[in-house]
């Protein structure tokens, strides 16, 4: 029994394939005469299908993180190997269009364009892309649909509620079919219930369609939805805990 219980955890490892790989990540902002090292070293690896929070108190380096593995700026020193690929070595014109093409980016403050409907707004990245108006607007209705906004479509993002909002941020963060979503307090701005639909959702992503999700998140609350917790504290990595793994231990 033990044996067969080793081989079946074997298999299970043996297929978890590295999609994210960070080692040595620094980050210094430098005002004047003033430097931050807001991440001062930090290796991690994220695989394929996880959904893996990012906690830590106030000013540790969280939202520095998530911008530079989803490619909004450039690290101090360090490496990031996204899908086997060096990300700091690609020229500005690859970067932006690997950014384009394999992240997805979730904001607290929603970041919607004011002037465009959200249909307009979550089929954006795929017009960008150059996909034809057919599918681009069955995929954006689709996604919509999922998250529940199929009666909104006409809507601008001025004439919806925080939670609507956050959903049509959503969808177009997932409409070109990213291989990670980077979502940095996405509930922070909202009440609780409508951050429950949120997080219920992207869980719902990440089982149904193995979306890897990489999420900051303060609150203790929130741990239940992820595999992994990933700990800053002062820009080091302070501990990484395996939840599912721990949960299973429990049973
Ligand atoms: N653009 C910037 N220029 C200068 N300093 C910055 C910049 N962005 C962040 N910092 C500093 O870097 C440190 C880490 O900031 P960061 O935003 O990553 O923290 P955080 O963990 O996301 O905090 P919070 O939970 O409050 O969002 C802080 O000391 C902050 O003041
Ligand atoms: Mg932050």
């Amino acid at each position: 029994m033990l044996y067969l219980e080793v081989r079946i955890m074997n298999k299970k490892t043996t297929r978890k394939r590295v999609l994210i790989k960070v080692q040595d990540l620094a980050k210094h902002y430098t005002m004047g005469s003033v430097v931050t090292k807001a991440l001062k070293g930090i290796s991690f690896e994220i695989y394929e299908g996880e959904f893996v929070g990012i906690m830590g108190p106030s000013g540790s380096g969280k939202s520095t993180a998530l911008h530079q593995l989803g490619l909004l700026d450039y690290p101090t020193t360090g490496e990031i190997i996204i899908d086997g690929v060096n990300v700091n070595r690609l020229s500005e014109i690859d970067r932006s269009y690997f950014r384009l093409n394999k992240i997805g980016y979730v904001f607290q403050q929603y970041r919607n364009i004011p002037e465009l409907t959200a249909l307009e707004n979550v089929y954006l990245p795929l017009r960008m892309l150059g996909k034809p108006r057919t599918y681009y607007l069955k995929e954006a209705k689709s996604l919509l649909e999922k998250v529940g906004l199929e009666g909104r479509l006409s809507h601008h993002p001025y004439e919806l509620s925080g939670g609507e909002q956050q959903r049509v941020a959503m969808a177009r963060a997932l409409v070109h079919k990213p291989a990670i979503l980077f979502a940095d307090e996405p509930t922070a701005n909202l009440d609780t219930d409508s951050g429950k639909v949120i997080l219920e959702l992207l869980k719902h992503f990440n089982k149904h369609f193995r979306q890897t999700i990489v999420m900051v998140s303060h609150e203790p609350e929130q741990i239940k939805y992820f595999d992994r917790v990933i700990r800053i504290r002062d820009g080091l990595l302070e501990k990484d805990t395996n939840i599912k793994f721990n949960k299973r231990d429990k049973l």
